[in-house]
């Protein structure tokens, strides 16, 4: 039994749990750190946290191929309907999708949440996901915002949190949030792959260490991470 996750560039991650396989806001085609291609990867499952193009990115054309289920919220949901994807599970904060080899319930962000043709895609959100024994929080795209503090009761493995600023927190807000979340491990994603969310991961690495009890992970895009 294991649970291992690889940076795919920017805010896109593939889980592998004992051969399954889920990905988390697959945005690869136009993805200048993309370590993978879109038709190479065959998931089972793919979480979707707002409906921004460099989060739903190749999640129709992977989802058509492969038949894997697209875990979003209800107006995303309906949206991936519209361009034919078959299998759609939808829900909102709250709420939690109970999958074979995964579970994962919606939470907040604070953020905003339009498909790249204009359509509404609904309030954005954050993923807690348990797999295997482990907690994982996904924090999608976000601002740095009080009720993370409620997450410091759940015991987190690995924190998923965005540093690239412009966009999201930055990394000043970030060491506010793993205060915050109180996570083992935390893992920087949505930084270096255009220029306003250029990051210095080395220094965030540094001030983790500092300031928090948490361990950072940073991973090379392709670079791959195995939870004992
Ligand atoms: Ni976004
Ligand atoms: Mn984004």
């Amino acid at each position: 039994m294991s649970v291992a996750f690889t940076w795919l560039g920017h805010s896109a991650f593939q889980l592998e749990v004992d051969g399954h396989i889920a990905l988390i806001d697959p945005f690869l085609t136009g993805n200048p750190l993309a370590a993978a291609k879109a038709e190479d990867l065959n998931p089972e499952v793919i979480l979707v946290s707002h409906a921004h193009g460099d989060h739903v990115g190749d999640t129709v054309e992977i989802a058509k191929r492969s038949g894997a289920t697209v875990v979003c919220n209800f107006e995303m949901g309906n949206w991936f309907m519209k361009q034919g994807v078959e299998n759609v599970f939808q829900g909102n904060p709250g709420g939690t999708y109970h999958g074979s080899f995964l579970s994962a319930k919606w939470l907040i962000a604070h953020h905003s949440s339009s498909f790249p043709d204009g359509t509404y895609g609904g309030q954005p959100n954050g993923f807690l996901i348990q797999v295997r024994g482990k907690k994982l929080y996904f924090a999608g795209d976000t601002a740095l915002f009080l009720d993370m503090k409620l997450l410091a009761e759940e015991n987190i493995d690995v924190a998923f949190l965005p540093i690239g600023d412009t966009f999201t927190m930055g990394p000043e807000d970030s060491l506010r949030a793993i205060d915050f979340i109180r996570p083992h491990h935390v893992v920087p994603m949505h930084y270096n792959t255009f220029p306003p969310i250029v990051q210095n991961t080395a220094q965030w690495a540094k001030d983790v260490h500092a300031q928090t009890l948490a361990t950072p992970i940073v991973l090379d895009p392709g670079g791959k991470h195995i939870l004992e």
